[in-house]
């Protein structure tokens, strides 16, 4: 079975709607999501590095606090440092998720950021792969799939409600997609990596 880690951090539970989305779409893709959420900054991350290491595929998550991934994720990401020096997570599959309060609200840095983290650890970047909405209000309206029309990956928007409502139920149909294609590149990855072609680097 395959294995895909969805790493996030989430202050206020809003994020973890996501998490959750992604590891469902994991689950209808038939693969194993392991969900590993970052509770605070001086928590020991050595599980989590662990775990990740272990994954054939990895998904990064973060609000977007202060246009860029929260805090608390980059102490996260700057304890990652031993796995970028041994090359731990070269080759795995990477992808991201972020949500925040405004449309844009500066998420494509955050998104950004999580894909740097990605290619500092000679990661496969894997991308959203669903259209965005049309043009028309009514064609973006809450329920539907991609409503930010972001490409790089998941982009969610949540109000200042409780996570039982917000985001939407399109941002959470959006992250179930994303987390079977994730699943699904995941497997096709794996298939190719047999020895011979590792051992030919
Ligand atoms: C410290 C802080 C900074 C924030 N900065 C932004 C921002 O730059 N852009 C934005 O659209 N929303 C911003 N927000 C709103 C959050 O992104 C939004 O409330 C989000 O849903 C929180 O996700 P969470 O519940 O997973 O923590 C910020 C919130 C906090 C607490």
């Amino acid at each position: 079975m395959t294995k895909v880690a969805i790493v996030y951090h989430s202050g206020y539970g809003h994020t973890a709607v996501l998490a959750d989305k992604i590891a469902e779409g994991v689950r209808d893709a038939g693969q194993t999501p392991v969900l590993l959420k970052i509770d605070n900054a001086a928590q020991d991350f050595a599980p989590v590095i662990e775990q990740i290491t272990e994954a054939d595929a990895v998904v990064f998550g973060a609000p977007t606090y202060m246009g860029d991934v929260s805090g608390v994720f980059k102490v996260f990401a700057d304890a990652t440092a031993g796995a970028f020096f041994t090359g731990a997570w070269k080759d795995k599959l990477a992808a991201g998720f972020t949500n925040s309060h405004s449309f844009s609200g500066d998420k494509g840095h955050a998104l950004e950021s999580l894909t740097i983290l990605a290619a500092q650890h000679g990661m496969n970047w894997v991308n959203l792969g669903l259209a965005p909405p049309g043009v028309t209000a009514a064609e973006r309206g809450p329920d539907t799939i991609n409503r930010v029309g972001s490409f790089i990956g998941l982009a969610a928007q949540s109000d200042n409600a409780s996570p039982e409502i917000s985001p939407p139920a399109g941002d959470r149909e959006t992250a179930r997609l994303f987390g079977v294609r994730i699943a699904q590149a995941a497997v096709r990855w794996s298939r190719g990596a047999q020895p011979a072609l590792s051992e030919a680097a």
